[in-house]
């Protein structure tokens, strides 16, 4: 028998309509939130060279400490945070931190807040766990914005944990240093722990991403190499932990995953210790992108309108409920115009009028899609 928590394990629609979209040779690929282009040479050079170096055993659970102190470093360099090696553990991608940092804090009929519209999988997490999920309606008219205020009465609730996501998967949004200092305070003032998701930190083009570090040393942060590394596939990741909860992530790790790979560890602390303008340079490539296609979506038309500009991330999310049924228009827009997009309700509820455009993608293949768009809707 196909237990409960498997079995109630939504499927991640937009991997479902990559794997459509993939049929097609000449599709563009607006539905998938991977990076297009590579990781920096030097990084590559450093798992090869690591490989040959026969660095692909087991490591300590908690990761390489060299990687562990490199990333203390980051989050000193960026954030002016002061973080032991001893709370940071690394991880096979920031997934499998986002499910540690639930089994460590859920039980069986405890409570997890988060955001609608949210990243897909996060439901799927506080499940494992046999907790349940609260979710607290950000408004598209205001940009999806996450208000204090909003996050009041679901806290009352005196939930165990509320799951932030900022740059925000698939809003966009960003909250600002004072926003998160009164949500991550409120939370407190519950005794919810809050776990944040900061993936997309880095890519933020207007309101500067701050990390929930700078405000407590208490909460459980998840970040990696995936989005502005372009390392998706290499499953690299770290989860930062209160001290108090070093010891039973640790004992987690060693049980659930064992280790990251040894030598994308090292890739990993290459990637951070070699300060160069890759980020700089990632930030500005997505936010020409953003500009491109918000100002696309702005001249579409047909009540399409995006209503706010996404911050961060490369996501944004368009309101295609005068054309329909977002899951119809998903298909049409495939089939029609070889345009792949993700229906909103993957991401929640408040999504479902709508879809979620990916600029991961090059100039080319967006003013591609932008055309396509365009010829399409003029007979729509
Ligand atoms: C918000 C968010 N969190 C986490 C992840 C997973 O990232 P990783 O590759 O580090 O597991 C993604 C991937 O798309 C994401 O969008």
């Amino acid at each position: 028998m196909v237990s409960d928590r498997a079995d109630e394990t939504t499927p991640f629609l937009a991997m479902e309509v990559f794997r459509r979209a993939s049929e097609r040779a000449d599709a563009v690929h607006l539905e998938v939130g991977e990076p297009d282009f590579e990781p920096p040479g030097y990084v590559v050079d450093a798992a090869v060279d690591a490989l040959r170096r026969g660095d692909t055993g087991y490591t300590a659970a908690a990761g390489k400490l060299g990687l562990r102190e490199a990333i203390a470093d980051y989050y000193d360099r960026t954030y002016g945070v002061d973080v032991s090696p001893e709370r940071i553990l690394v991880t096979p991608g920031s997934s499998p931190g986002l499910l540690l940092a639930c089994l460590a804090t859920l039980d069986p009929g405890d409570e997890a807040v988060l955001t609608d519209p949210h990243y897909a999988c996060y439901p799927n997490f506080v499940r494992q766990t046999g907790a349940t999920v609260r979710t607290v309606e950000l408004d598209a008219t205001e940009g999806f914005a996450l208000r204090p205020d909003r996050f009041a009465a679901a806290l009352e609730r005196d939930p165990e944990v509320l799951l932030l996501n900022s740059p925000a998967n698939p809003t966009g949004a960003v909250m600002d240093g004072d926003t998160l200092r009164e949500v991550v305070e409120l939370a407190e003032t519950r005794g919810t722990t809050v776990v944040a998701d900061e993936i997309y930190h880095g890519l933020d083009y207007d309101v500067e991403a701050r990390s929930v570090l700078e405000f407590t040393d208490e909460a459980f942060v998840t970040d990696g190499f995936s989005k502005r590394y372009a390392m998706t596939g290499w499953r690299l990741g770290w989860v930062v932990v209160p001290e108090s909860y070093a010891d039973v992530v640790n004992r987690l790790v060693q049980n659930l995953f064992i280790c990251a790979p040894s030598f994308v560890q090292e890739a990993g602390r290459v990637a951070l210790e070699r300060e160069d303008d890759h980020l700089d340079r990632v930030r500005e490539t997505y936010r020409e992108r953003r500009d491109l296609l918000v100002d696309a979506v702005a001249d579409w038309g047909h009540g399409l309108d995006l209503g706010y500009t996404p911050g961060g991330a490369y996501y944004l999310l368009v309101d295609v409920s005068e054309l329909g049924d977002a899951f119809d228009v998903a298909d049409r827009l495939l089939d029609e115009a070889g345009v792949a997009t993700t229906p909103g309700v993957d991401f929640g509820p408040a999504a479902a009028d709508y879809l979620r455009l990916s600029y991961a993608t090059s100039m080319d293949r967006l003013r591609e899609a932008d055309r396509r768009i365009s010829v399409w809707l003029a007979d729509v």
